[in-house]
């Protein structure tokens, strides 16, 4: 028998301010017609004021916790995939813990920037089959409008808001690629690459600062390493591209996207998108469209998921799990 981490609950929540193209085309020079062909985004959400990375993973984390049946006090542990964290100091997590009611347990932050999501889910993984936890809300949330420099429209036309969650739960499989749950994970980082996409801010400036991205470079990296992780992870599952129903991918550029589907030789039926109406939200980009794809009624119990990702550090890497 093997421990495994499965999914029980599921749930997202988008700020109710959505800001189409259009609004960029009144500030800067660029177009609806640019940013869509470009990277495949039509609109974004954006925080209101004063709104919170916290706020929104708690709202995720409610709705995820309702769909699985579960209290706050049954969950064990909440991992907090985010770059965008109220302040320096504590953890956003902890922030979420506190607003969910919970009193005991643990919470902390993960930080790996838009691979945040798939860091956290194998962090959770493994805390669940030493036995440290039972079950554990594992939330992807980030307000990256509040790091946009909005004269700069290589950057503040991608990005926008939201968080979305799942609950993981303990469950005893057989140890074969039929059991539900996270089969395998498969995490990278290259600190070398620090300088094509940062933010100019932080302890030693004293400021909050700015996204910087290359984006040319960070494309250049992003499809060979994104296929090279997912067949890592399948490798490891036991898997093929055969096996797989869905691909949950970092949703930054639909581009990114098709390449990489295309060099794990799945069509793009066999793709969750969101990226047109979400934008690239970091951390929260495949919880959110984990929620939205299950929502659709596209991803269903029993279905073979690859979820892939890679942002800033650069870091990425990939998980397979069954739903
Ligand atoms: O989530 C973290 C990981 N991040 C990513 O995965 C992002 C990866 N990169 C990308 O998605 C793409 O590189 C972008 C969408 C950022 C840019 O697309 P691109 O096809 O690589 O365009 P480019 O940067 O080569 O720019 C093409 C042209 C340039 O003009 P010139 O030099 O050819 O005259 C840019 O100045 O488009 C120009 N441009 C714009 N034009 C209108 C750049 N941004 C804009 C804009 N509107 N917003």
């Amino acid at each position: 028998m093997t421990r495994r981490a499965i999914v029980t609950g599921v749930g997202h929540y988008l700020p109710d301010k959505v800001v189409e193209n259009s609004h960029f085309e009144s500030f800067l020079d660029t177009s609806d017609e640019w940013i869509r062909s470009r990277s495949g985004i039509e609109r974004r959400h954006f925080a209101a004021e004063g709104q919170t990375t916290s706020d929104m993973a708690a709202r995720a984390a409610r709705a995820a916790l309702a769909a699985a049946g579960r209290q706050p006090d049954e969950v064990d542990a909440i991992l907090l995939a985010t770059s965008t964290a109220d302040l320096t100091f504590p953890s956003a997590a902890t922030m979420v813990q506190a607003q969910l009611g919970m009193t005991r347990g643990f919470a902390f932050d993960i930080q790996a920037v838009c691979a945040g999501f798939v860091f956290a889910l194998a962090n959770a993984s493994a805390l669940i089959a030493c036995g440290q936890a039972t079950r554990i809300l594992v939330i992807g949330s980030e307000s990256f409008s509040k790091l946009m420099d909005w004269s700069d429209r290589t950057t503040c036309v991608l990005f926008g808001d939201g968080a979305g969650a799942v609950l993981l739960e303990a469950s005893e499989g057989a140890g074969t690629s039929d059991d539900r749950g996270i089969l395998s994970t498969d995490l990278h980082s290259d600190g070398r690459h620090r300088d094509i996409l940062y933010v100019d801010g932080g302890v030693s400036t004293g400021t909050v600062g700015h996204l910087k991205m290359q984006g040319k470079e960070v494309f250049r990296h992003a499809i060979d390493k994104l296929a090279a992780t997912a067949h890592a992870s399948m490798d490891k599952a036991g898997v093929t591209s055969a096996d797989v129903d869905w691909i949950v991918p970092h949703q930054a550029n639909i581009r990114i996207i098709q390449g990489t589907a295309k060099k794990m030789q799945m069509p793009m039926d066999n793709v969750i998108v969101t990226v047109q109406d979400h934008g690239n939200t970091s951390a929260a980009s495949i919880p959110l469209a984990l929620s939205v794809g299950a929502e659709r009624g596209q991803i269903k119990r029993g279905d073979l998921l690859v979820t892939e990702a890679i942002g800033g550090g650069l870091a990425w890497g990939s998980v397979v799990l069954r739903w």
